[in-house]
């Protein structure tokens, strides 16, 4: 790995012929401090969104000491760095090998369940443990979000109210958790969610100890802009001293993208131009899954010769590097007029979900990791303590 100041510096040092990670821990390190001081709250990093080493000690820098952790390699990975984590095993469906291991092995307590089923897996593999932190997943509603959450995992009504009095028998501590979706566009969301999750907490007339809202926190990435993240906290804040079932419960979140998504970007060569159509050597079988099949428009930019001078923009599609021909983002991507072969893009707030789910279909997909110290195009902390230097949006670099 190397280090660089800024992506011009890289484009004209390593001229690389692989995508490029452009990672910058210091905006890992800004939004954690972020949450830190306004989120009345823990904060769990939701380890899924970016497992990088590099993210995971920039948040451990910052003082982030709680990881939320979906899978037995997530809690090992974590656990095996930071012996001192705490760690919430927050997917309702975990095999038994996995649960027992957490507990006995990695000393995890926290994990979640929807269903009874899983409570009694738990209670089995952990011997009957009487330390248990258990998280009720409840479905809310998920149409404010880009990706919705609730038709996969989580329990309503009176099934949930009667799995909270079941899990309330075993558990020391005993919590409600819920995800409004992921990119979710709508503060009031989260307060629509806390409201039902009141309704199942007064039907099961059982104290609970924790509310968990998840994470859903959004990234400005080109369109549709979502409103400002302290909306978002203002909005769980009142909701949360509304819920009058509750007496003295803490209250959790599990933000992802809302910490990752700034803190890196992807620079990608033009390998060839036909028409609007530019084929890149990144694509949906790497970095821009979501790109390509869930509409995410990442903002972009060219990076050219310094004193290079601005050009009129226009709206291009993506392709990939494999030979699939759903390798496409469709976009738009809004670049120069001129883009020819040879040209470098940097597509901006690629840090979640985007290493994290990149394959090597094809013999592509490896990325270099270079450190740089620059803004990125975008951010959701304009306010945060460090020195911004926010560039003009899917505008050609004047350099
Ligand atoms: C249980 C859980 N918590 C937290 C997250 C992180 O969500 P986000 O990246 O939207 O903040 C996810 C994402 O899928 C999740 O499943």
């Amino acid at each position: 790995m190397d280090s660089v100041f800024s992506t011009q510096e890289l484009v004209r040092t390593l001229a690389p012929e692989e995508p490029v990670i452009v990672a910058r821990p210091h905006r890992v390190a800004l939004a954690a401090r972020w949450f830190a001081r306004r989120f009345p709250g823990a904060v769990f990093y939701a380890v899924k969104a970016n497992p990088a080493d590099w993210v995971l000690d920039a948040l451990w820098d910052a003082g982030v000491r709680a990881f939320d952790v979906a899978s037995e390699h997530e809690v090992r990975q974590v656990r095996e760095r930071y012996p001192g984590a705490r760690l919430a095993f927050t997917h309702p469906v975990k095999g038994r090998g996995a649960i027992r291991r957490a507990y006995a092995e990695h000393g995890v307590r926290i994990f979640a369940l929807d269903t009874a089923v899983e409570l009694d897996k738990i209670l089995d593999e952990t011997g009957g443990a009487a330390d248990l932190e258990l998280l009720v997943r409840i479905a809310v509603p998920g149409e404010s979000a880009h990706h919705r959450l609730d038709r996969k995992f989580g329990v309503q009504g009176a099934e949930a109210a009667a799995l909270l009095r079941s899990a309330r028998a075993s558990a020391n501590t005993l919590g409600v958790a819920f995800h409004v979706g992921s990119q979710c566009l709508r503060p009031d969301a989260f307060g629509v969610a806390m409201d039902a999750v009141a309704g199942i907490i007064r039907q099961a007339a059982v104290t609970i100890d924790i509310v968990d809202v998840g994470g859903g926190f959004p990234s400005p990435y080109a369109a549709p802009q979502p409103p400002a993240m302290q909306l978002y906290v203002d909005a769980i804040t009142d909701a949360f001293a509304d819920m009058p079932v509750l007496k003295d419960a803490d209250l959790w979140c599990e933000p992802g993208r809302a910490l990752v998504a700034e803190a890196s970007s992807h620079l990608v060569k033009v390998e060839l131009r036909k028409g609007d159509r530019l084929y890149i050597n990144e694509g949906s079988y790497g970095a821009l899954f979501d790109a390509a099949h869930c509409g995410i428009r990442y903002p972009v930019r060219l990076v050219r010769n310094p004193g290079a001078a601005p050009d009129e923009l226009r709206p291009y599609e993506f392709y990939g590097p494999t030979c699939d021909s759903i390798d496409h983002m469709r976009g738009p991507f809004f670049l120069p007029a001129d883009v020819r072969e040879g040209d470098y893009v940097e597509i901006g707030m690629t840090g979640a979900y985007c290493a994290a789910l990149a394959s090597r279909f094809n013999g592509f997909g490896a990325a270099m990791t270079v450190f740089a110290d620059d803004a990125p195009m975008r951010t959701m902390y304009p306010d945060a303590d460090a020195p911004q230097r926010i560039e003009a949006l899917e505008a050609a670099s004047p350099l």
